[in-house]
């Protein structure tokens, strides 16, 4: 990550309480290449990881986070983003649907050493 932002290929927001100035959330993005096969624009966002602490879950943070992502993206000219989220993470996914993200890629995950 930290390599990404000295050579400007990400962004960094970071969520504080307001008053005390804790840190209570962090989401990072990736600036990264489209590449030749879909047509997304030159750059597109690919949130890397976004995490809000345990007992600040639930109030808006990362709907947040989220928003100051997309509006900085759109800022700088990019028109798509992509976010990656664990299958049975379904709780994160329904977020991620309520600001506009929709199943693009699927990736899979196999064992080598057990039979098929
Ligand atoms: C996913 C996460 C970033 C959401 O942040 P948040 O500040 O709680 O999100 P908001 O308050 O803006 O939105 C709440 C939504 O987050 C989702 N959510 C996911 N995990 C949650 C949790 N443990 N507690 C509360 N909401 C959660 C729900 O969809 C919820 O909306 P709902 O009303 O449909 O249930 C946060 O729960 C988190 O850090 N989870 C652990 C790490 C993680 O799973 N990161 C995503 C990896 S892909």
């Amino acid at each position: 990550m930290r390599e990404c932002l000295d050579e400007a290929r990400g962004l960094l927001f970071l969520a504080r309480l307001r008053g005390s100035g804790e840190p209570v959330g962090y989401l990072y993005c990736r600036l990264v290449a489209s590449g030749p096969t879909f047509d997304l624009g030159p750059i597109r966002g690919d949130v890397d990881s976004l995490v809000v602490s345990d007992r600040a879950r639930g109030a808006g943070i990362g709907t947040d986070l989220l928003a100051a992502c997309s509006t900085e993206l759109q800022r700088r000219g990019c028109s798509y983003w992509s976010i990656g989220v664990v299958e049975a993470n379904s709780d994160a996914a329904r977020l991620y649907e309520r600001v506009g993200f929709r199943p693009w890629i699927r990736e899979m995950l196999g064992r080598l050493d057990q039979p098929h």
